[in-house]
C-alpha cells in the first residue's frame, strides 16, 4: 500500500468509483514522484471506462465546479484544482504518443495500458477505489528500478521506442532529472534507433532538451545524448564542439566538455533557462574559428560569430524568436568581456563601456563569465574569483556615479540640430558619437551641462557656432 497525501479529489473519485463500481487508478509520473518523496503538479488518472465522463462527474462535485477541458480526439479530459492539473483518460491499448495520427479508439485493460507506457518507473498505478485505496500495481518492477535508479522500458525497448521515438530523448531526460542510469538494453536500443528521432517534431525535441538544460546537473544529459548518438542528430552544432586536435604537440581543450562544465557551473547559480542557454552556446562558434598559427590554437572572434549563429539555431530548434533570443545572443557576444577586465588593470572607462553595452544584463553576464572558469588549477581559480569580486565592486561604484546601465544620451540629435541650426546630416552623428565616447572615457560626466559644453567645442571643430541657446 502506498500512502497518498490527503487530497479532496482522490476522495471524491473513490466515492464515485465505489458507487459506480469503476476501477480507477493514479498512474505515471505522480506515482513515481510520490514514491520518490517528490511533489508533482500533474496527476494522471486512468479509468476502465470513459475518462471524459469521470472528469465531468468529479468536477460537478467540487465547489466552484472547475472547468473541464475535453480533448475528444484523445479521449481525455482535464481540470485544474488548487494549482494541480488532473488529467483523466480511459485505459487504452494505444500508445501515448501525442504525434500519433490515429485518434484514440480502443479501450484496454489496466495491464494493456501499463504495457504501452514509456518506462517501468512511469508505468506503476495506485488504486483509488475505497476497498483497496493506495494499492500499487507494478507489473514491471518499477519500484525496484526506482531503488536501483534505473530507466528501463517495460516491454522490449524496440517496441516501446517504435511506438514513440521521442521516448529515446525522454530516457535521457529522466536519467538526468532523477539522476538514474539507463539500463544497458534500453541504451543499446536508443543507439540503434537514434535516426528515428527525425520523425519527431522539432518542438517536442526542444521541449525535452529544455528540460535537460533545466535540470540540476545538465552535463549528465548532454553526455548521454552524445553517447547515444542523439546529440549529433538533434544538435549538430554542439556535437561539433567535441574533440581535441593536436598539432606540433599542442592540443586545445575539448570544447564540448568545457561547455557542459560551464553549464553545470551556471546551473548552480541560476534557474534562468535563457542564461543556461547562453552557457550552452557561448563557445558554439569555436569549431568554425579554430586556427593553429604562431600563437598556437586560437578561436579569434568566436564570440561575434557565435552571437550571429544564435538566431539560426533558435529558428531551427523552434525556440522563441524574440527578446529571449536577443538576450542569449548578447550574452554570447559579450561573454569574454568581463574576463578581459579581470586580466587587465580594471580601469573606470573599461567598466563604463561594459556597463553601457550590457545594460540591465550585466549581472547575468558576470554570472556567465564566472561560470566560464573551468581551470583545474585551484590557485588560478581563486585568483580569478577574487578579481571578479573586484570587478563587481567597481561595477557598482561606476554605476552609482555615472548611471550608465540604460544609457540615454544627455544631448539628443534634435538638440544639436536646433542649437547650431544645422540640417540633419552626418555631422549630427559625429557630434553625438564624440559626446558618447567622451562620457565613456570619463573625459566628461554623464550629465547635460558637461555634455552641452563639450558639444559646443566639438561643433566648433566642424565649423559650427551656436545659433540658438538651449534652455536649461
Ligand atoms: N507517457 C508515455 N510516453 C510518452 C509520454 C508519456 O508513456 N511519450 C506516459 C508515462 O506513463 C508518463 C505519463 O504518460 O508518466 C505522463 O507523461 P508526462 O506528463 O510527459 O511525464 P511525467 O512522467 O508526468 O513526468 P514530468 O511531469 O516530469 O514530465
Amino acid at each position: 500500500m502506498i500512502k497518498l497525501p490527503e487530497n479532496k479529489i482522490f476522495n471524491i473519485i473513490a466515492e464515485i468509483a465505489d458507487n459506480e463500481n469503476l476501477q480507477v487508478f493514479i498512474i505515471g509520473g505522480y506515482v513515481r514522484d510520490i514514491i520518490m518523496h517528490q511533489t508533482s503538479k500533474d496527476v494522471d488518472i486512468v479509468v476502465l471506462g470513459s475518462g471524459i465522463e469521470l472528469a465531468n462527474k468529479v468536477s460537478s462535485q467540487i465547489k466552484g465546479k472547475p472547468k473541464v477541458t475535453v480533448f475528444k480526439r484523445f479521449g481525455t479530459a482535464m481540470f485544474k484544482y488548487k494549482n494541480i492539473e488532473y488529467e483523466f483518460v480511459g485505459a487504452r491499448k494505444e500508445s501515448y504518443s501525442i504525434d500519433s495520427r490515429k485518434p484514440f479508439v480502443e479501450e484496454g485493460t489496466l495491464a494493456e495500458d501499463q504495457n504501452r507506457r514509456d518506462f517501468t518507473v512511469n508505468a506503476m498505478a495506485i488504486s483509488l477505489r475505497k476497498d483497496n485505496f493506495g494499492e500499487l500495481t507494478d507489473p514491471f518492477g518499477g519500484l525496484q528500478d526506482i531503488k536501483n535508479k534505473i530507466i528501463r522500458t517495460p516491454l522490449e525497448p524496440e517496441i516501446t521506442f517504435s511506438d514513440d521515438p521521442l521516448r529515446m530523448l525522454r530516457a535521457v531526460r529522466f536519467a538526468t532529472k532523477l539522476n538514474f542510469e539507463i539500463n544497458a538494453d534500453t541504451f543499446i536500443a536508443i543507439h540503434k534507433n537514434k535516426e528515428r528521432i527525425n520523425i519527431i517534431s522539432k518542438e517536442r525535441i526542444t521541449e525535452e532538451l529544455n528540460k535537460i538544460i533545466h535540470s540540476d546537473k545538465p552535463s549528465k544529459g548532454f553526455k548521454l545524448l552524445e553517447e547515444t548518438g542523439l546529440l549529433e542528430i538533434i544538435f549538430p552544432e554542439m556535437y561539433a564542439l567535441k574533440g581535441v586536435e593536436t598539432i606540433k604537440g599542442q592540443g586545445h581543450k575539448d570544447n564540448f566538455y568545457h561547455t557542459i562544465q560551464v553549464l553545470d557551473n551556471i546551473a548552480e547559480k541560476t534557474d534562468n533557462l535563457w542564461l543556461r542557454w547562453a552557457a550552452v552556446l557561448h563557445d558554439i562558434a569555436k569549431p568554425k574559428t579554430k586556427h593553429f598559427g604562431k600563437e598556437g590554437w586560437t578561436f579569434h572572434n568566436h564570440e561575434f560569430l557565435g552571437a550571429k549563429m544564435v538566431p539560426e539555431i533558435f529558428k531551427k530548434m523552434r525556440l522563441p524568436q524574440n527578446e529571449k533570443m536577443n538576450y542569449v545572443a548578447k550574452l554570447v557576444k559579450l561573454h569574454l568581456r568581463p574576463i578581459a577586465l579581470v586580466q587587465d588593470v580594471v580601469t573606470d572607462s573599461a567598466v563604463r563601456r561594459l556597463l553601457f553595452e550590457a545594460g540591465d544584463d550585466i549581472n547575468d553576464l558576470m554570472i556567465l563569465s564566472e561560470a566560464d572558469i573551468t581551470s583545474k588549477n585551484e590557485d588560478k581559480i581563486q585568483k580569478y574569483i577574487s578579481n571578479y569580486q573586484l570587478v563587481r565592486e567597481k561595477l557598482i561604484e561606476v554605476e552609482e556615479k555615472d548611471k550608465l546601465r540604460n544609457w540615454q544620451p544627455p544631448i539628443t540629435g534634435e538638440i544639436i540640430i536646433e542649437t547650431f541650426n544645422m540640417p540633419p546630416s552626418k555631422n549630427v552623428g559625429i557630434i553625438k558619437e564624440a559626446i558618447k565616447e567622451a562620457i565613456l572615457e570619463g573625459i566628461i560626466g554623464n550629465n547635460y551641462e558637461e555634455a552641452y559644453n563639450f558639444m559646443v567645442k566639438e561643433a566648433e571643430k566642424l565649423g559650427f557656432t551656436v545659433q540658438n541657446k538651449q534652455k536649461e
